[in-house]
C-alpha cells in the first residue's frame, strides 16, 4: 500500500494488520513521529 498524505500512520497498522507492506509519506514531522510511534508499539 501508498498512503502520501499518511497523518499518524493509521494506514501503516491496517496494512500490517493485513500482513501487507505500506509506505508512508507524511509532510507534518509531528505526525510523522506519532506514526514511527504508533507502528513501533504494533510491530
Ligand atoms: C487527513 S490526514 C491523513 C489521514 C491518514 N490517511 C489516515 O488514514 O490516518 C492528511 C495528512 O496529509 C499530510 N499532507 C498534506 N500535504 C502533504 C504533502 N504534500 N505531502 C505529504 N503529506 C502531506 C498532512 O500533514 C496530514 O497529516
Amino acid at each position: 500500500m501508498l498512503d502520501p498524505f499518511a497523518g499518524a500512520g493509521t494506514t501503516g497498522l491496517i496494512a500490517e494488520q493485513m500482513g501487507r507492506d505500506a509506505t508512508l509519506i507524511e509532510l507534518n514531522a509531528d505526525y510523522a513521529e506519532m506514526a514511527r510511534v504508533r507502528l513501533a508499539s504494533t510491530s
